[in-house]
């Protein structure tokens, strides 16, 4: 066993489409990171397939775990821990991973961590920015949540803001799909609007009466279909590349826009981003920007460490593993667990 600081945990992460664990040490140092991402199993059906996506899990599951060790050079008896997502996400891809990290807990005589997805999300951060300590801001942007948090110390938030209907990752999968680039839809608007004017169709910004930080996608989503559909009444049709461009200055000038509201009234000094959508080039450069003309200082995950994987469940159950924070073997997935927060609005 190591000492408690040096504690090396075993990461597993199955709550959408990607089966993935990872061996981390102290919470920062990523040993192996093995992300088995099931997207081209999805892709024919334009979305993810639930049922599909636990079966898939099952199938490779033992071997993403047996490999993540293998890469680390160690053995499950070196772990001092096993840490896995048991919410929100998807219950029967959830259930994989609960029920696998449960055996392999009680297998080898160690704790078992339960780790909330967003928590899990932000704690990537932590590991490409070693200094980065609480109290920060985090916006987390990923297909299933838009959650605007201050991080107040390790395992407490305070809730700003969260989307009022599609979470940011959503909308670009089902705008994607609408402008016929597929699933799934964030990457490929990204890659698409390099090539498009942002200015060319100018898609509405929402805003949440009275609940500023707040924020909601449908309405732009709908505006995009409702373009498509009048271009095609016309018998014209759309620039793909203008109407991504364009669909993506409006979700980025909102999420930006929100976020330094918050950002200004809280005094924050560190702002830091995580999720899938974070992985988004103009979200980046456009969040840095804004930090730096305030002199907020800013923070990213590389793109790997943004969509799912199981260095961040690994991250985020260290600081649980020190705090004795441990689930009991009874642990079960839910699909809908909410963030432990202090304070929510
Ligand atoms: O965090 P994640 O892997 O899974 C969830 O927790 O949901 O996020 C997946 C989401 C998908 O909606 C995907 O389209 C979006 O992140 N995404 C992106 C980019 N890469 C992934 N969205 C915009 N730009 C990207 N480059
Ligand atoms: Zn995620």
């Amino acid at each position: 066993m190591s000492d408690a600081k040096e504690a090396l945990i075993l990461g597993i992460e199955s709550s959408c489409d990607e089966t993935a664990a990872s061996v981390v040490r102290s919470g920062r140092e990523v040993l192996s990171n093995v992300i088995y991402s099931q997207i081209d199993t999805h892709t024919i059906y334009g979305g993810v397939v639930p049922e599909i996506a636990s079966r898939k899990h099952i199938e490779v599951i033992v071997q993403v775990v047996k490999k993540a060790l293998a890469d680390a050079g160690m053995t499950a008896e070196d772990m001092d821990a096993v840490a896995v997502t048991y919410g929100p996400g998807l219950v029967g891809p959830l259930l994989v991973g609960v029920s696998y990290a449960k055996a392999y807990a009680y297998g080898i005589g160690r704790p078992l961590i339960g780790v909330h997805h967003i928590e899990g999300h932000i704690a990537a951060n932590y590991i490409e920015n070693k200094e980065l300590e609480p109290p920060f801001m985090c916006l987390v942007v990923s297909g299933g949540h838009t959650h605007l948090v201050n991080v107040l110390g390790y395992g407490e938030y305070e809730i700003l803001g969260r989307t009022m209907d599609d979470a940011a990752g959503e909308a670009y999968d089902k705008v994607a799909r609408a402008i016929g680039l597929g699933y799934p839809g964030g990457p490929k608007i990204d890659e698409a609007a390099h090539s498009g004017d942002p200015e060319a169709i100018a898609f509405p910004r929402a805003h949440v009466e009275g609940e500023e930080y707040d924020f909601s996608f449908s309405g732009l989503k709908s505006s995009v279909l409702n373009y498509l559909n009048s271009l095609e009444m016309k018998g014209e049709t759309a620039v793909t590349a203008d109407v991504a461009a364009s669909f993506q200055a409006a979700v980025v000038d909102v999420l930006v826009g929100n976020t330094m509201l918050a950002a200004e009234r809280h005094g924050t000094k560190k702002l830091a981003i995580a999720g899938g959508v974070a992985s988004n080039s103009a979200l980046r450069a456009a969040m840095e920007q804004a930090c730096a003309d305030r002199g907020i200082e800013f923070y990213r995950p590389s793109p790997k460490l943004c969509t799912d994987n199981g260095a961040m469940i690994a991250g985020a159950a260290y600081h649980k593993y020190l705090r004795g924070d441990f689930a009991p073997l009874s642990l079960n997935a839910v699909p809908n667990l909410p963030l432990p927060s202090v304070k929510q609005n």
